[in-house]
């Protein structure tokens, strides 16, 4: 059984591990499309040409048994197209209001997001569906993405860079304060560290992970896809690691190294 992850980048590897707790067997092609990093700030009609194609191709070359789209940015913006175009199932990474409108004891959230999709009638709508007895605060965030990757291959974080970043989602009302931050970038799980040492105030770091492997797990029991693999560390019964491509074709040797401690052979 293979399932095909996708990221912008380095990102989606935070789902990545969850699903290999949940689904230990399952053959993993992590797809980056390192060449258009960050998606963040793109043109809104551009990136869905270039995601739908990147994603098309990736699945004609790998026939995955399920897709995750383990990127917000891309998620609010292909997930239902991608669904009508393909008969396989595909698991999106949505920014996690419901949840967090259910858990919050102050009913003040905000979401921690790229610029992009904070923009996105579809996380507007999530808002409105789900959480209209909350104040929701967007913040968007022009470089936590890039400081993430930067920091996942050996790069130093700058804390008052992270501070300034992070500062507009704690705010109080009435005598309460913020309570939960939605990380709605799979980037952000890698920071939530620095996050917490430059928070204002402890606050619950929503990351959405675990339920979006165990719905791909759920997914696939649907669909009756059974793993027939041999779990035997990274590598398979039939002596291939699981694989990660970049669109890049040239990820920096960071990038490669990182992803062999993920257990993925990089494959061009
Ligand atoms: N990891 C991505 C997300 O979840 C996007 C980061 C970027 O490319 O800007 O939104």
């Amino acid at each position: 059984m293979t399932i095909l992850v996708f990221d912008s980048g380095l990102g989606g590897l935070s789902i990545l591990r969850e699903v290999r707790a949940v689904l230990p067997l399952s053959d993993i092609v992590y797809l980056a499309d390192d060449a258009a990093f960050p998606y963040g700030g793109w043109d809104q009609d551009k990136l869905i040409i270039r995601i739908l194609q990147v994603i098309t191709r990736a699945i004609e070359i790998s026939t995955p048994d399920l897709v995750i789209l383990a990127c917000n940015t891309a998620s609010t913006l292909v997930l239902e197209e991608l669904r009508s175009r393909f008969d396989i199932p595909f698991v999106g990474t949505v920014p996690a209001i419901k949840p967090a409108a259910e858990q919050t004891s102050s009913r003040l959230i905000s979401v921690l997001a790229t610029q992009g999709t904070v923009k996105r009638q579809y996380t507007r709508n999530l808002i409105a569906e789900f959480a209209d007895e909350v104040h929701v605060r967007l913040v968007g965030s022009e470089s936590l993405a890039k400081i993430a990757e930067a920091h996942l291959t050996g790069g130093e974080v700058d804390l008052d860079i992270v501070c300034r970043q992070i500062a507009p989602c704690f705010f109080e009302q009435d005598g309460a304060r913020t309570d939960i931050v939605v990380l709605a970038c799979t980037h952000y799980p890698f920071l939530t560290n620095q996050f917490r040492k430059v928070a204002p105030w402890p606050v619950d770091w929503l990351d959405p992970a675990e339920p979006i492997a165990r719905q791909a797990k759920r997914l696939l029991a649907r669909g009756r896809v059974e793993d027939k693999s041999v779990p035997t560390s990274s590598i398979k019964s039939d002596g291939k690691a699981d694989i990660a491509k970049f669109t890049s074709n040239n990820p920096p040797p960071a990038s490669v190294r990182l992803v062999s401690g993920f257990g993925l052979h990089v494959e061009v």
